[in-house]
């Protein structure tokens, strides 16, 4: 073969495998961009902010099922009616794993946290231990999830940085909260300087003691 066929008999074939690869490329690349799409159809939620699985569009709060098998207990409250009375309730509080650590780095709640307060009826009796009381049966659910970004401002359920629900045992899956303003946020005003939460009850976040 004379060296000039040669030549362009070589560019020729190069370009082939060049557009080849090219195209394949080009496949691949749009596939990917499928894929994302087609997870994104799944979760609507996802797909508008990523923002939490226990919230939907419009702000609607609900109850995480799976808090108890993997999520961190922040603290306990045992609550009686009167000084020197039984407990009554006991108040369990637990969070998402990770909020301990960025809250410890951070001294923030980071954006998406979830706590929920599980709110239990006692027994009681004397053991060999002393007059104990333990948890029994569920009575209602406090849930409040931060929201760094005000993503709902005109929802009730919605203000001061984060979302406010309540579940009842009876039905787990519906809030009957009346609104934060109204049901929940009196209450919390005490604690206002740390976010609205009652952090000193929580002794594995660094904070400041009462
Ligand atoms: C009667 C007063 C009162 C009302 C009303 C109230 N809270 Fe609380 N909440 C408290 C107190 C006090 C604590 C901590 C001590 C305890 O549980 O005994 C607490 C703790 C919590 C916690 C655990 C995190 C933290 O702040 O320490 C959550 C979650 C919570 N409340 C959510 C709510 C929501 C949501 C509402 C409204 C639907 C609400 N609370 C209404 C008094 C109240």
């Amino acid at each position: 073969m004379k060296p000039v066929r040669f030549i362009l008999l070589s560019s020729v074939i190069l370009s082939c495998v060049a557009v080849a690869v090219g195209v394949t490329a080009q496949r691949d690349a749009a596939k990917t961009v499928n894929d994302t799409k087609t997870q994104a159809n799944r979760n609507p939620v996802d797909a508008q902010d990523a923002f939490s699985p226990y919230v939907d569009q419009d702000g609607n709060i609900s109850l995480p099922e799976d808090y108890k098998q993997k999520w961190s207990h922040l603290g306990s409250w045992a609550v009686a009616k009167k000084p020197g009375e039984t407990v009554h309730e006991m108040h369990d509080v637990y969070t998402q794993p990770q909020t301990i650590s960025d809250f410890n780095k951070t001294g923030q709640f980071p954006d998406g946290t979830v706590l929920v307060k599980e709110v239990r009826k006692t027994q009681s009796d004397r053991l060999t231990t002393g007059h104990a009381a333990w948890s029994a049966d569920i009575k209602i659910w406090f849930v409040m999830i931060k929201d760094h970004k005000e993503r709902f401002k005109n929802n009730d359920h919605w203000g001061d940085g984060w979302g406010w629900a309540l579940f009842e045992a009876k039905d787990p899956t519906k809030n009957v909260s009346a609104g934060y303003d109204t049901s929940c946020i009196a209450c919390h005003t005490p604690v206002a300087d740390s976010d609205w939460v009652y952090a000193y009850g929580y002794p594995d976040l660094k904070r400041s003691k009462r």
